[in-house]
């Protein structure tokens, strides 16, 4: 299969926190685009697990364009022109496979692909990928995985996610070679349920503070 450089297609972000989230009623969308704006988190990664998913993209893409939303736990190629037509500025996804690199390359959306090895990195990289997203950093072996990784593979950048918490982003966000993180702890689903956005500014806030401390 031959894929076209995708190295152009990869995502910035101003905060270095991603939140992962699972959106399941897409009235929640907005106002939590605009707790987290509050907080200081500018980007937010929606999941498709859930077919509330594009909808919510879709919703924040519209009506809150300071936030750049993007979609997660995109794992079919097919997912990608979607995720683009709703509003998606980028995608990030668990894992690669050529489908999603194609796919990410034919509707030239910023892709952020999953890794969890030096071989998968090594993949990556071929494919002309500079950010990928370690998952899941804890299992993977965390802060000592980073660490590893940069020193064979010095100029790959990551965004950890999968077991990130306030306490361990410090250590994270300390890494050279750690663009960004990515977790779900700043968005509970009892607080997107019951539609406490203060407490989900406060949690975002918390985790600026910390990011811009490092
Ligand atoms: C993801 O999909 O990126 C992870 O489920 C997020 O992991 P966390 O829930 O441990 O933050």
């Amino acid at each position: 299969m031959t894929l076209d450089s995708p190295s152009s297609h990869q995502p910035s972000f101003t905060s270095r926190i991603v939140p992962v989230i699972v959106i399941t009623d897409v009235m929640q969308a907005v106002p939590l685009a605009h707790a987290l704006l509050a907080g200081g988190v500018d980007v937010m990664e929606i999941t498709l697990r859930h077919p509330a998913g594009l909808a919510a993209i879709e919703a924040v893409a519209r009506q809150v364009p300071q936030m750049q939303v993007g979609a997660g736990t995109v794992t079919h190629g097919r997912e990608m022109a979607r995720a683009r037509d709703a509003g998606a500025r980028f995608a990030l996804s668990p894992g690669m496979s050529d489908e999603l690199v194609q796919a990410a390359v034919d509707c030239a959306l910023p892709f952020i692909p999953g890794v969890m090895t030096p071989g998968e990195v090594l993949r990556a990289r071929e494919h002309g990928f500079g950010l990928l997203k370690l998952f899941p950093a804890e299992q993977a072996g965390g802060v000592g995985m980073l660490k590893a990784l940069a020193g064979p593979l010095p100029e790959m950048r990551f965004c950890p996610t999968g077991g990130v918490s306030p306490s361990n982003l410090a250590q994270y966000l300390q890494q050279p070679n750690v663009a960004m993180v990515g977790g779900s702890w700043l968005t509970p689903a009892a607080a997107l349920e019951q539609g406490r956005w203060q407490d989900i500014t406060d949690l975002a806030a918390q985790a600026t503070a910390l990011a811009a401390a490092q």
